[in-house]
C-alpha cells in the first residue's frame, strides 16, 4: 500500500524525521526562509496531513482554506493557540498537539531564569563581554539567594508542577494558583501552599513566574493592576506566553523599580519584542529556549508524529485537541 503523504512544514531533529520517513513519504520545507501560510496551503493539496508549528499562524482565515483532502493537523508544541479549534471542528479536521515532552526543558528554562534574576547573571556576562569589569568588589552586581523565599507560581499544571519541584531544591516556599486546585497528596508533594485567587497569590509572591496557557482570560493578565498587588521589587519569570503580559506596564514597572527583575523566554509578537526591552538592566532574556533540549524536542515530534499514526489508523488522536 502506498504510503501516505505528509507535509512538516519546518525540520524537525533527525531521529524524529527518520521515524516520520519509514512510515510516510514527507515532504519537508527547509527552514530557510520559513514556510508561507500561502506555501503551506498550496503544498496541503498534495498531502494527507500537516505537522505544523507555533510558527505557522492558522485562524479561521486559513483554516476555511485548507484544502478538502487535509482532515488531520497534528502541532510541535503544546501551545495551541496559533491554531482556531472551533473553525477546524466546523471542517471536520481534527487537531493533536505534543503536551508533554516540553514539561522538564521547559520548568529548566524557568529555575534558570529565576537563578540568573536573582543574581543578576546577564549584567555579570554583559560586564565581562565589553570588557568593564573592574575585579572584584563588595558591592558589585549584588543580587538575592532563593532560598526561603516565597514563590508565586500562576497555573499549576505539568510544567508549574515540575519548576515547584525544581525550586523545592533550592529551599524556596511554594504557593500557587490554578483554576484547578490539585488534590493533597500533590499539594503535599511540593509542600505547595493553594491560593483560591490569582490576587492572593500574587500578594505574597515574591518571585512569581508565570505559567498558565494563553487563553482569552489569561492575556494581558499581567499589567499595572497585578504589578501592584505584588510586593515590592518582586522578580517576575515567563516562560509560557508573551501574550499573557502587558509589555508597557511591564516596562514602567522594571524602570521604577516596583519590579526587581524579570526573567523572560516568551514575548508578545516574538521575535520583534517590545523595543524597551533591549536596554533594561534587569532583565534575563532568552529567545524562547523553553523546550530547545534534544530531549524534548525529540519527543515533541514523536508525540505529534503519534496523533498522525492514530488519525492514519482510525483511532482517536492520542493527544486530541479537536
Ligand atoms: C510549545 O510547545 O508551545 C513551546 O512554547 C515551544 O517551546
Amino acid at each position: 500500500m502506498a504510503k501516505k503523504k505528509i507535509l512538516i512544514t519546518w525540520p524537525l531533529p533527525e531521529a524524529v524525521m527518520a521515524r516520520a520517513r519509514e512510515s510516510y513519504d514527507v515532504i519537508a520545507h527547509g527552514d530557510d526562509p520559513k514556510i508561507t501560510i500561502e506555501e503551506m496551503l498550496e503544498t496541503a493539496k498534495s498531502v494527507d496531513a500537516i505537522l505544523l508549528t507555533l510558527n505557522e499562524k492558522c485562524p479561521k482565515e486559513v483554516i476555511d482554506r485548507v484544502p478538502e483532502n487535509i482532515k488531520c493537523i497534528s502541532t510541535f508544541s503544546i501551545g495551541f493557540e496559533h491554531i482556531d479549534l472551533e473553525a477546524c471542528k466546523a471542517r471536520g479536521i481534527k487537531v493533536g498537539n505534543a503536551p508533554h515532552g516540553v514539561t522538564v526543558a521547559t520548568a529548566e528554562i524557568a529555575m534558570l531564569l529565576l537563578l540568573g534574576s536573582a543574581r543578576r547573571a546577564s549584567e555579570g556576562e554583559r560586564m565581562i563581554r565589553t570588557r568593564s569589569w573592574p575585579g572584584w568588589q563588595p558591592l558589585q552586581l549584588v543580587g538575592q539567594r532563593l532560598d526561603g523565599k516565597k514563590l508565586g507560581i500562576y497555573g499549576f499544571g505539568k510544567i508549574g508542577q515540575a519548576l515547584a519541584k525544581r525550586a523545592r531544591g533550592f529551599d524556596m516556599e511554594i504557593h500557587y494558583y490554578d483554576i484547578y486546585r490539585q488534590p493533597a497528596e500533590k499539594e503535599k508533594e511540593f509542600d505547595a501552599i493553594y491560593h483560591d485567587s490569582l490576587d492572593s497569590l500574587l500578594s505574597v509572591s515574591q518571585f512569581f513566574s508565570i505559567n498558565a496557557p494563553s487563553t482569552p482570560q489569561t492575556r494581558g493578565f499581567f499589567n499595572k493592576a497585578t504589578i501592584e498587588k505584588l510586593p515590592q521589587g518582586a522578580i517576575v519569570v515567563n516562560t509560557a506566553r508573551g501574550d499573557l503580559v502587558n509589555d508597557e506596564d511591564m516596562i514602567a514597572a522594571l524602570k521604577s523599580g516596583r519590579l526587581a527583575y524579570a526573567g523572560l523566554d516568551v514575548f508578545l509578537g516574538e521575535p520583534k519584542i517590545n523595543e524597551g526591552y533591549y536596554d533594561l538592566p534587569n532583565t534575563f532574556l532568552f529567545p524562547h529556549l523553553g523546550s530547545a533540549a534534544v530531549e524534548a524536542r525529540n519527543q515533541m515530534g514523536f508525540e505529534a508524529l503519534d496523533n498522525i499514526d492514530a488519525f492514519f489508523a482510525g483511532k482517536e488522536m492520542p493527544f486530541k485537541l479537536a
